[in-house]
């Protein structure tokens, strides 16, 4: 295997345990939030140094509207200020930020944030970095299944044409290639609703570390792993 196929050229995150961090702190939930912000900059320093070419973070899902109304809140204002302050240095980095989810639930003053930073980034060539917001896989691939069923009732497409490409092309991530790597931090090992399609042939690694405490080094550590995984995708090891 070359090099250049040791690297994973997208990494997906589930950045779990900001909650037990502020909690085992003393701190508000919302603390631990804010303490998640600097790994995310490691992260992103990480991922541009090994050549990483996407970076999807799992920001807010859909099941995130049931926490606490403040703890939601306190994260929609984490989120505009993230966009807001980080995305100079985005620029200077060549970082192009996307995103993927329903945005049409967040408030039009969220939206206006989002869709700005994505503007503002849009002519980044290093890497893309994904926020999943408001996103889970069960709610995008209902939104896809029901386009193509538009599709189909419109007359634009039959349905013995619909293969898997149809589907790829319906989903959120339409424009990214399928995770090579998903890191879950905190130790849980479940997928919560993330990337199910297209984690069919993605290697999984769960470090015990909670998010806020996550360096560029635990970042290394995934990549050498990585490198280590025998990726077969159903065929047998050359
Ligand atoms: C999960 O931990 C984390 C979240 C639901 C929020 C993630 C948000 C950030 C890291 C803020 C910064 C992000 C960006 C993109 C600027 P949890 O609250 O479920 O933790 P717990 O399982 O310990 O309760």
């Amino acid at each position: 295997m070359s090099d250049q196929k040791r690297i994973p050229q997208h990494v997906a995150i589930i950045m779990d345990g900001n909650g037990r961090w502020a909690e085992m702190r003393g701190k508000e939930r919302s603390e631990g939030h804010i303490a998640g912000v600097e790994p995310v900059r490691r992260s992103l320093r990480a991922a541009v140094r090994h050549g990483v070419k996407f970076l999807t973070l799992y920001a807010f899902s859909t099941e995130n509207w049931g926490r606490p109304t403040a703890e939601v809140d306190a994260l929609m204002e984490l989120f505009c200020q993230s966009v807001v302050n980080e995305t100079p240095e985005l620029v200077r980095q060549g970082v192009e930020i996307r995103m993927i989810g329903d945005r049409s639930r967040f408030s039009p003053k969220v939206q206006e944030h989002l869709a700005r930073a994505e503007r503002q980034t849009a002519r980044g060539e290093t890497l893309t970095l994904i926020l999943a917001l408001n996103y889970s896989s069960r709610d995008e691939i209902t939104r896809a299944v029901r386009h193509i069923a538009r599709q189909a009732a419109d007359g634009a497409i039959v349905p013995e044409q619909i293969d898997e490409r149809t589907i790829c092309e319906a989903l959120d991530t339409a424009a990214f290639p399928d995770p090579d790597l998903i890191i879950r931090t905190s130790g849980e090992q479940r997928l919560s609703n993330f990337l199910l399609w297209q984690a069919s042939y993605a290697e999984l690694w769960f470090p015990e570390v909670l998010w806020p405490d996550f360096t560029e080094e635990d970042f290394d550590r995934a990549m050498e792993e990585y490198a280590r995984r025998d990726r077969r995708f159903g065929l047998v090891s050359k």
